[in-house]
């Protein structure tokens, strides 16, 4: 398998090298033209540089139907990725040759600000894209990932049984802690994905000392976990304490699942999310780019 750099050194760097050729040649001949003024977009070069822009955008966004098409073949899509980045990359400077870097205030320059927009959150997802290599991995641990979901339900089922047989109040302790656990829903939530078995725990604990001040006289003497296991190994009869014990036992065991879970989501709706900005605003941008094409032809 591929190694996690593979996008940007696709094919020994084909498209960097085919990206730095074409600012090269843009910047060679910017430099050499006499525009016979300003250097603006409405000078032949800038008419050159302007549909060069406009072809590459329009080319960007045909990435969205070659993904959907050919999303088992990884391979071809690593090169797409590979030339998206690096082409995507050289419109900031091939447009800016081709306004003369004139920017003010109007319909073109919006353009220009969606087209930084969109290339800016692309530098975000090539980043995510970098940390979380392939769509294979993802799809792996999508299926680990539900079968934690799985057992951490079935853990709360099993401690809210266990709960109800020691006590109407512990009861509802763990019941806070499974509504206080957010997992799963959109991006949006997944991003906000929490585990809440603490409360549960610091409770159990809390109500574990409870009894073992009231079981033992060791009054005053600090209450660490280890005391408690102590405590618990020379009250094995003790039903309740028993019963407490597998209780935070099976809680514990939840908080590391639900927290690995509720980290991955968070993690892979932050993948998701710069998608959010880079596609629709790339739509945005095509809009103000087809305005600023037509603008420029009527008032020019
Ligand atoms: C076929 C493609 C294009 C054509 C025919 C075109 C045409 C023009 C023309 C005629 C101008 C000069 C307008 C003036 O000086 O008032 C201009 C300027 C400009 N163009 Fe384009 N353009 C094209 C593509 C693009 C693209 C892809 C972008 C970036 C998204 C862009 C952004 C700009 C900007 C920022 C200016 C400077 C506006 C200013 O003077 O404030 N253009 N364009
Ligand atoms: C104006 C320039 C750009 C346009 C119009 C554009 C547009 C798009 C579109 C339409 C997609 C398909 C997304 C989908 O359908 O899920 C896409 C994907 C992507 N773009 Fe861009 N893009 C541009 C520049 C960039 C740049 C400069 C980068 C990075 C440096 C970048 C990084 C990405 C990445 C990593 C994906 C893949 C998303 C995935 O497969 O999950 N883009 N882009």
């Amino acid at each position: 398998m591929a190694g996690h750099d593979s996008i940007l050194t696709f094919a020994k760097s084909r498209y960097l090298w085919i990206a730095l050729a074409l600012t090269g040649a843009s910047l060679a001949a910017y430099l050499w033209h006499d525009p016979g003024g300003l250097p603006n977009g409405g000078t032949w070069l800038g008419y050159t540089l302007g549909t060069i822009g406009a072809l590459l955008i329009v080319w960007l966004m045909l990435f969205g139907v070659r993904k959907r098409k050919y999303l088992d073949s990884a391979g071809t899509l690593r090169g797409w990725l590979s030339a998206h980045v690096y082409l995507g990359t050289s419109l900031i400077l091939i447009v800016l040759l081709h306004a003369g870097f004139q920017v003010g205030w109007n319909l073109h320059t919006f353009a220009f600000v969606l087209m930084l927009i969109v290339i800016f959150s692309g530098f975000f997802g090539l980043y995510a894209y970098l940390r979380y290599p392939t769509l294979m991995t993802r799809n792996r641990e999508s299926a680990t990932r539900d079968a934690m979901l799985e057992e951490v339900a079935d853990i709360d089922q099993n401690a809210l049984a266990l709960a109800d047989g020691i006590d109407p109040k512990i009861h509802a302790v763990v019941l806070r802690s499974i509504q206080n656990t957010k997992l799963g829903g959109g991006v949006w939530s997944q991003l906000r994905a929490r585990d809440g078995s603490d409360i549960a725990i610091t409770s159990l604990i809390a109500a574990m000392e409870e009894r073992r001040k009231r079981g033992t006289d060791a009054g005053g003497q600090t209450a660490t976990i280890f005391a408690m296991v102590d405590f618990l190994a020379s009250n094995a009869n003790d039903k309740q304490t028993e019963a407490l014990r597998k209780l935070i036992d099976m809680i514990t065991r939840k908080k590391g699942l639900a927290s690995k879970v509720a980290r991955d989501m968070q993690y892979q709706a932050v993948m998701e999310i710069w998608l959010y900005f880079h596609v629709p605003i790339s739509f945005a941008l095509l809009a103000a780019l087809i305005g600023h094409i037509v603008s420029s032809f009527f008032y020019w």
